[in-house]
């Protein structure tokens, strides 16, 4: 033990330790710091025996209320996935009609279809289902198989051109490349489908593409060329273009035909998942 002397100023006696002169006075510690002090000693025992706490060889204390952040985050997450489970269930028998009425179910098929699209069709029909060149804008109400739900819903089981035995198909002919029209013929009835949208083929005889029209596409696009959903055969008045709208792209529509390819979801996506695309696809866009 260091000699301990009496401070002369405070009257306390000290430490014995010195630095430069300046000496550690040997105060008490102050009343309120000591019993907070014992206060957690108290209360980090009776801790140790409620909750886990001491590791041991293999696992650790228990403490007597078996608490388990691991166990609540998984109950939790079992209670979420019974709520969706009931959601998704509800899905399931509902038809796509009872689906768009109820505003509860629409919300989650609207939710997860909106996912499922990020996932699956967005790599082709991009993120806003605004589509590009040869892939389809899903936001306007313009529609090739028809945009009712059952139509939808159909397309995206089955596809277009797909593998699937059921799929839709219908293919334009190539009628350039095989030889039904010549490169006149084509230019003509390029110039008569263009004026239907307010275009324009220099030099065309829309007359005589009138008449092209009438005998070639007429059949698949409809005497009027308003298009044939059952034929999965475009509107060619509305100024909507899957491919273009100009003259060099119709010319080489006509002469070389396009037969667009949609996978076939069918088997791919479970129901559910399916149904809820359906209703989201029709909600941006679709009809009646
Ligand atoms: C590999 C590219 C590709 C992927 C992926 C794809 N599609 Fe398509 N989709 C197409 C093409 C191409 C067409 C147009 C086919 C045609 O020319 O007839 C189309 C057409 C459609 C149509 C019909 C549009 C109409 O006007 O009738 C719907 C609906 C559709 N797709 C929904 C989807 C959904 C939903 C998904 C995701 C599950 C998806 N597609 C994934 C390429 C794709
Ligand atoms: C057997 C049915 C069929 C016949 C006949 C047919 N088409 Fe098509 N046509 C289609 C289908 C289906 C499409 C959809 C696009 C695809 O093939 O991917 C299409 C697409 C088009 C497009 C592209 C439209 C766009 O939005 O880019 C043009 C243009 C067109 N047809 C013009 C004609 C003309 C002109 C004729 C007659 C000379 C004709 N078609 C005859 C089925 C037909």
């Amino acid at each position: 033990m260091a000699h301990q002397e009496i401070d002369h100023v405070s009257g306390v006696s000290t430490t014995g330790h010195e630095w430069d002169g300046l000496k550690e006075l040997n105060n008490p510690l102050p009343r309120w710091w000591l019993w907070m002090f014992y206060l957690c000693i108290a209360f980090s025992i009776g801790y140790y025996f409620v909750y886990p706490s001491w590791p041991l060889v293999s696992g650790y204390t228990k403490g007597f209320l078996g608490y388990s952040q691991r166990e609540a985050a998984l109950a939790d997450a079992a209670a979420g996935q019974a709520a969706r489970l009931q959601l998704g269930g509800g899905l399931k028998d509902a038809t796509l009609q009872q689906i768009n009425d109820d505003p509860k179910l629409l919300e989650f098929a609207l939710a997860n279809g909106k996912a499922a699209f990020g996932d699956n069709c967005a790599p082709c029909h991009g993120t806003g289902a605004t589509g590009s060149k040869g892939f389809p804008n899903l936001q306007d109400d313009d529609w090739l198989w028809g945009g009712t739900l059952d139509d939808i819903h159909t397309t995206i089981t089955v596809g277009i051109r797909s593998t699937s035995p059921d799929t839709r198909v219908n293919d334009m002919p190539a009628f350039g490349k095989d030889g039904i029209l010549d490169a006149t013929q084509i230019k003509n009835v390029a110039g008569y489908v263009l004026s239907l949208s307010g275009g324009k083929v220099e030099g065309a005889d829309t007359a005589a593409g009138q008449q092209l029209f009438a005998e070639n596409c007429a059949a698949c696009h409809g005497e009027d060329a308003k298009g044939l959903p059952e034929m999965g055969a475009p509107n060619l008045t509305d100024a909507i273009w899957l491919y273009g709208g100009d003259e060099k792209t119709v010319v080489e529509t006509i002469t070389n035909a396009r037969r667009g390819v949609m996978p076939t979801w069918g088997g791919k996506l479970d129901p559910v998942t399916i149904k809820s695309l359906a209703v989201y696809v029709h909600s941006l866009g679709g009809g009646a």
